[in-house]
């Protein structure tokens, strides 16, 4: 079976991009299948730094074909500029980039509703979002009546379709702007996304069928996952999420492909903990430690360049998530980033109201009260950004590696000290086991 599949395990910003880049090099395909504009991803070759948002990073290899599907919300003005910036460069487009024509498109309302609407929520906490219209854009897709999807750019019923989402939107949008706000105008808007569709008119197909064609004629396919899988929509820390399915549940409805065909799935987390938006991390170090993490890691947004929030490796959260992923194994990301802390800590368990749990809550607001047991492990002073062999690494480091695979289940088979792509380790060490997690069993043949 073809298909390799990369899952954050955290709250997004796990170097995925770095990861998906190298792996990339093995693969016909690499496939984008969920969320938007939210995501970004760095990717540093032979010195030149590449930011991307959503086409996939196979875009800078040759012979790799890219593709965004249909459970991906696309805003087309992004995906133009984010191809301008590629061709402008040298990097090849044309002919390589597919994007479904059921994306949904993310509109002008769909941008003003997320910023009109974050912070709404009762209690006050505010979901912190990238304002990039995710959430309303995926809220208009479930709600069928008010949705367009690329596809319906190019039907001629498309300016009629698109004025009567205009009224309605005028409707909603005039009780919550501020008065004199402009109403949305039709006729500009259909202009801009007419020029949009023309631009992107090469791009546009039917990517099931050419993923589905692609998996039974043996092709390789790397699915790239956005964000992180404790901001997943459904499994994630609700409602401080994003609006789909970021762990590894979400391969198969974002692209298409059965999960059948997905036989290697790489969970990735950080050799810590990060998060930027609201909502509970339990670890959180709002202290020296959480600002050597910030300023070692670089540990601001790529997207809105917020500071992120961070602290100490939680393997409650990050075992739940390689379950719900049902990852094979591990990459280790940023572990260079530990570097000069005398002591290490993971979090094993969270106190809540007295009780132990092992348990990822499922609640927020028991997540909120979560009080973390910490495990205690000695750090190293090294500079791990030359190491380029896992033996090479200090005991410290690999015995902290070691530990996150026990705790998690999985072993760790890559580890990062760095954004550059010789920067990587491939571990053929104990830490390398085969995975201690049940797995199914086949059924045993029915009896006559
Ligand atoms: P939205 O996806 O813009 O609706 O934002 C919802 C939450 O997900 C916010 O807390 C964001 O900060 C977070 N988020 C969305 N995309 C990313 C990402 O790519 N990395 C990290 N956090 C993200």
């Amino acid at each position: 079976m073809p298909g390799t599949c990369v899952i954050g395990l955290q709250w997004g910003d796990e170097a995925k991009g770095k990861l998906v880049d190298i792996l990339t090099g093995n693969h016909d395909i690499v496939v984008r299948y969920q969320g938007g504009a939210n995501a970004g991803h760095t990717v540093v070759s032979a010195g030149q730094t590449w930011k991307l948002s959503l086409i996939p990073s196979g875009i800078l290899r040759d012979g790799v074909a890219c593709v965004i599907t249909g459970g991906v919300v696309l805003d087309p003005a992004r995906v133009i500029e984010e191809i301008d910036g590629l061709e402008s460069r040298g990097v090849r487009v044309a002919g390589k980039l597919q994007i479904s024509d059921r994306a949904h498109v993310v509109f002008p309302w769909h941008i003003a509703e997320d910023r009109l609407l974050d912070g709404s929520l009762s209690g006050g906490g505010a979901i912190g979002t990238t304002g990039r219209g995710i959430g309303p854009c995926y809220r208009d897709k479930v709600g069928r009546a008010l949705a367009i999807r690329l596809g319906d750019l190019y039907r001629d019923d498309f300016r009629a379709r698109l004025g009567h989402v205009v009224d309605f939107k005028n409707r909603l949008l005039s009780g919550w702007q501020a008065a004199g706000t402009p109403p949305l105008d039709a006729d500009a808007i259909h202009a801009q996304y007419a020029g949009y569709a023309e631009r992107l008119r090469s791009c546009v197909a039917d990517t099931t069928a050419y993923l589905l064609d692609a998996v039974e004629d043996g092709k390789r396919v790397l699915f790239e996952g956005a964000q992180g899988a404790l901001l997943d929509i459904d499994h994630g820390t609700f409602p401080f999420v994003t609006s789909s399915n970021s762990s590894g549940v979400g391969v198969a409805s974002g692209s298409g492909v059965p999960g059948r065909w997905v036989d290697r799935v790489i969970g990735v987390v950080k050799a810590y903990s990060t998060r930027v938006g609201g909502g509970p991390l339990p670890t959180e170090q709002d202290n020296a430690v959480g600002q050597h993490l910030r300023e070692r890691g670089r540990e601001y947004g790529t997207v809105t360049m917020r500071p992120r929030r961070c602290g100490w490796f939680d393997a409650v959260a990050a075992r739940y998530t390689a379950r719900l992923s049902g990852v094979d194994e591990l990459a280790v990301m940023l572990l260079d980033v530990l570097g000069g802390l005398d002591e290490l800590r993971i979090c094993t368990a969270y106190e809540i109201d007295g009780r132990r749990v092992t348990q990822f809550p499922s609640h927020v607001t028991d997540l909120a009260r979560a009080v973390p047991v910490y495990e205690s492990l000695p750090g190293w002073q090294d500079d791990l950004t030359t190491v380029r062999d896992h033996a090479a690494l200090p005991a410290a480091a690999r015995r902290y590696l070691e530990r996150i695979g026990e705790l998690l289940g999985r072993p760790v088979s890559i580890v990062s000290v760095g954004p550059d792509r010789d920067q990587t380790m491939f571990c053929e060490s104990s830490t390398t086991r085969r995975p201690s997690w049940p797995r199914p069993q086949p059924r045993a043949p029915a009896t006559a």
